[in-house]
Order: C-alpha cells, then sequence, then structure tokens
C-alpha cells in the first residue's frame, strides 16, 4: 500500500514544492514489452506515451511554436481572454493541472485566482520533474501567492489525492484527451467521476473538427519538426532497447480519418528493416512500405463531447472559444448523481 496520499498531505501548504509519486519512472523492460506487444499485432502500432523522452518532450515544446501548430496559442488566447470569468464561474478553488508541463498557459488562471485575498493553492501533475521545478521558479518569481506543490507522477497518480484538495478545479489542457483511445478516454473519465467530489469543476481544453487542410498541415509542420518527433521515437528504441534502425529509412505521415474525425501519425518504413528488441531478446520484420501507427489526436465535435461527459457526471457550465471555432475551453461541474454512475459507457476493451 503506498503512503503517498499521506506524503501529499504533509506537503500541501509546507513549502514542498514535489512530490514524488510511486511508480513514475517505467522500465527499459516495460517499454520493451510495449514495444513487442505493437510490432507483433497487424497492423503494427506503438503506444504514443514513448514519444515523450527528454528529446520528444523538447522536440514537442517546439513544434508548439510551429506556425501550423495552432492548438496551443489558440488555447493560450482563449484563456487569457476568459482567464477571469473562469474565476467568477467557480469562485476561489485549488487548481489542480494534468499533465501541466512548464505551466505556461496556466499562469493566466494563476492571475485571475490571485485576485482573491487567500493563497492560490495550485497542484501540478507531471511525469516531467524538471518540467515542474521549471514551473515553480517561473510562479515564485511572478505570483507571490500561489501555494505550489507539485506531483511529480502520471496523470493517475493525483487521482488517490483529489478528494483532499476539494473545493478544485482539474485542469487538463492541450487537447491531450484527443491522443486517448476509446479504451483510454472511457477509463479515464471512470477514474475522474470515481475520485472528484460533486461540485468540483473540470477544466477541459478540446481541439474541434475543422478542415482538413488546417489539421493536416498542423501535423506536418515545413519546418519538419513533427517529423524529427516522429523519428525520435525510433532514435529511442535504437538508444534504449539496442536495436540498428536506420533512421534516414523512416518518413513521418501524418493524415486526417475523416470517419474516425482523427488526426493518424505514422512512421512509414522505406526499405525493409529488422527491429531487434534486445532486453526481449526478439526481433521484428518491417516490410518496405508498411506503416506503424504512433499516435492519434481526435477531434472533437462539442454536442457529441457533452452527451459522453454527462454520461459520465459532468454538468457543461460554460463553453470558451475562439473566433474561428477551432478550439474550445469546456468548464465542466461534477454532478451528483449516483444514477449518472450506473449509467457509464461500458467498457469497450
Ligand atoms: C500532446 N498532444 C495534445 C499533441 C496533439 O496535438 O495531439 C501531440 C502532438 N503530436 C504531434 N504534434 C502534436
Amino acid at each position: 500500500m503506498s503512503d503517498f496520499p499521506a506524503r501529499f498531505k504533509e506537503a500541501v501548504g509546507s513549502g514542498t514544492v514535489l512530490v514524488q509519486a510511486p511508480g513514475i519512472r517505467e522500465s527499459v523492460q516495460a517499454f520493451a514489452r510495449s514495444v513487442a506487444a505493437g510490432l507483433s499485432d497487424e497492423p503494427k502500432w506503438l503506444h504514443y506515451r514513448f514519444l515523450y523522452d527528454a528529446e520528444g518532450s523538447r522536440l514537442f515544446e517546439e513544434i508548439t511554436r510551429q506556425p501550423e501548430y495552432y492548438p496551443t496559442r489558440t488555447e493560450a488566447d482563449i484563456l487569457a481572454e476568459h482567464a477571469e470569468e473562469i474565476q467568477r464561474l467557480t469562485g476561489p478553488v485549488t487548481l489542480v493541472e494534468l499533465g501541466s508541463g512548464y505551466s505556461v498557459k496556466t499562469e493566466y488562471l494563476l492571475s485571475a485566482y490571485s485576485r482573491y485575498d487567500e493563497p492560490v493553492r495550485y497542484v501540478p501533475v507531471d511525469v516531467s520533474g524538471s518540467a515542474l521545478l521549471a514551473a515553480s521558479r517561473s510562479i515564485a518569481e511572478s505570483f507571490s501567492d500561489v501555494d505550489f506543490t507539485g506531483i511529480n507522477g502520471t496523470y493517475r497518480s493525483a487521482f488517490p489525492v483529489l478528494r483532499q484538495l476539494s473545493p478544485q478545479m482539474l485542469i487538463f489542457l492541450g487537447s491531450s484527451i484527443g491522443n486517448f483511445n476509446e479504451a483510454e478516454t472511457t477509463s479515464f473519465w471512470r477514474s475522474v467521476t470515481d475520485h472528484l467530489p460533486a461540485g468540483d469543476f473540470f477544466l477541459l481544453g478540446v481541439d474541434l473538427v475543422k478542415d482538413a487542410d488546417v489539421l493536416e498541415a498542423a501535423y506536418n509542420d515545413a519546418a519538419g519538426v513533427t517529423a524529427r518527433f516522429t523519428r525520435n521515437y525510433f532514435a529511442r528504441i535504437n538508444r534504449e532497447l539496442g536495436a540498428a534502425l536506420d533512421l534516414t529509412q523512416i518518413e513521418h505521415q501524418a493524415i486526417w480519418n475523416p470517419a474516425l474525425e482523427r488526426i493518424e501519425i505514422y512512421a512509414r518504413f522505406i526499405s525493409d528493416q529488422q527491429l531487434h528488441v534486445e532486453p526481449l531478446d526478439q526481433t521484428f520484420e518491417i516490410r518496405g512500405g508498411e506503416r506503424i501507427m504512433i499516435e492519434i489526436s481526435r477531434k472533437h465535435r462539442l454536442p457529441k463531447l457533452q452527451r459522453e461527459l454527462a454520461a459520465f457526471g459532468f454538468d457543461l457550465r460554460h463553453v470558451f472559444s475562439d473566433g474561428k471555432k477551432w478550439f474550445a475551453l469546456l468548464l465542466l461541474e461534477r454532478t451528483d448523481d449516483a444514477q449518472q454512475r450506473a449509467a457509464y459507457p461500458p467498457a469497450t476493451r
């Protein structure tokens, strides 16, 4: 049994900047098993979470600054414009952010919530300890009254401590929800519903369905940063799993799938290659022309999303969007309805 909730409770308000959640470091064995599982399947796939090693996280930051990648700056503009209204709607609450990274966009919210007399409690959750430390320094410089306690862990590691943080607003920005497949989405909302007390808020950033040209350009930037992000997956496999892939023979492809309303990111192998997973002593053959799916980025339509969220026990309090309706921030309130729990959408896997 983990002592994490107790350690976290002691840390909050004590000036401790970072609390380490259990099980944060995935072993090389876990990476190897995930790669082997995806490459044994037909068609082949790789799990997107392994895109984010140190180099992958750095490349993602660079992607967010590309002119074609509109989600980050559009969401930041919405936050800049509406942070005070969000604050008025929720009243004083603890801000808990899943996947906070460097907390850059969150500073708009911290600024709005700092208008109360009491200190603002901010609990960012991220797998990158260095990003949390950098965020704590930057926030300390700009806001003297923010009580910062970072959780260095996965999204899930924060769920057991949510009850002690109520009243709160859970924040999940960047349309990261779009990278989950159906089973992961269901499991995520089930966990949130199980741990977030009624009356608490959820601020969700979602990317919306739009022209295919705009979407495909965002994932095929002209400077080739997203292509490097894709290729880094295989560089990581070489580095950590002892493979010897020729990265020059791997192409990045990002394609809009209109039927499933999602961007699909593939690595296309130009020529035949062998991928040896040393920790498992297994070799996989990849044919020239074969594509391996490494990430999906689902785009949303608000009416459907609202129905799905209602089924998980959330009321939509407000939608904030930009002039082009490209991105939306949803302010949700967790309802207290036992019947809604019974009506959970069934798990798909
Ligand atoms: C992190 N996530 C929301 C990004 C997205 O837009 O789906 C990941 C990404 N992959 C390539 N470009 C951006």
